[in-house]
């Protein structure tokens, strides 16, 4: 695991950016697998500028997204295809129809979940996944739990996790109780991982993700067992690391 801690925030950033941006240079086809969230979005703002630029082009690329949430309308504010569109897709020259986002309204979930994964082995692997990381260690939506899934599935939302994504939303209850996600075994199998965490409230979820035992009670651990993961850090997110 190669472990980045930045005093500042641009290149925090720009380190993230940069990742995506070589890749995209070497391999303009790349499969990039994304995340929704706070932490990265500077890293999408900042993609968008370098393609104004003409730095980089996502012409060729395609995109995965590890999950969305079950019900609630795709033109929702808070849906996370709508996130993408806003962060990221709606700014760049990449094809909408090689976006990918899991579809939460699918009448059949199960079936939904199967023709993601089936996508992904397909037209995969992801040559380079974006990941976050929850403060309880959850990364998708994959919550600590006894056991974890490896492919795709529907999952129970925890109410800490509902009630650290109600700043998203006007209350609690607005906020849904399920989400589709990519599965650890789907996650772990991008060539490329980066986690990206910002802030002290996540430093505990840091330390235990990477110095702690491997455990499905914190899935992120679990990326101590991918050969080739980048994590940046912020001082705050880092500040219990050894
Ligand atoms: C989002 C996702 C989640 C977030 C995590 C951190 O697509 O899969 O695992 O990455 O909840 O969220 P933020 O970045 O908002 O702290």
């Amino acid at each position: 695991m190669n472990i980045l801690k930045f005093r500042n925030d641009e290149d925090f950033v720009e380190t993230g950016a940069n990742l995506i941006i070589s890749l995209l240079q070497s391999n303009p086809k790349a499969v990039l697998g994304l995340a929704t969230g706070s932490s990265p979005v500077g890293v999408y703002a900042r993609l968008v500028e370098m393609h104004r630029k003409e730095l980089v082009s996502f012409s060729k690329a395609s995109s995965y997204n590890l999950d969305e949430y079950v019900g609630l309308p795709v033109n929702h504010p808070q849906s996370y295809r709508s996130f993408m569109n806003e962060h990221l897709f709606n700014h760049i020259d990449i094809d909408p129809a090689r976006t990918h986002v899991p579809d939460g309204n699918a009448a059949d979930l199960k079936a939904e979940c199967l023709t993601y994964d089936k996508m992904l082995e397909d037209y995969g692997p992801v040559d380079l996944q974006i990941l976050g990381i929850g403060s309880n260690g959850h990364i998708g939506f994959n919550e600590p739990d006894a056991s974890l899934s490896s492919g795709t599935h529907v999952v129970d939302l925890l109410e800490e996790t509902r009630e650290a994504n109600a700043r998203f939303f006007h209350k609690l209850e607005d906020v849904p109780r399920q989400a589709v996600t990519m599965g650890i075994g789907g996650i772990l199998k991008a060539r490329q991982i980066v986690l990206l965490v910002r802030g002290e409230e996540k430093a505990e979820a840091v330390k235990n993700a990477l110095e702690g035992p491997i455990t499905t009670q914190c899935p992120a651990s679990l990326l101590q067992s991918h050969p080739n993961v980048v994590v940046l850090l912020d001082e705050g997110a880092g500040k219990w690391l050894k």
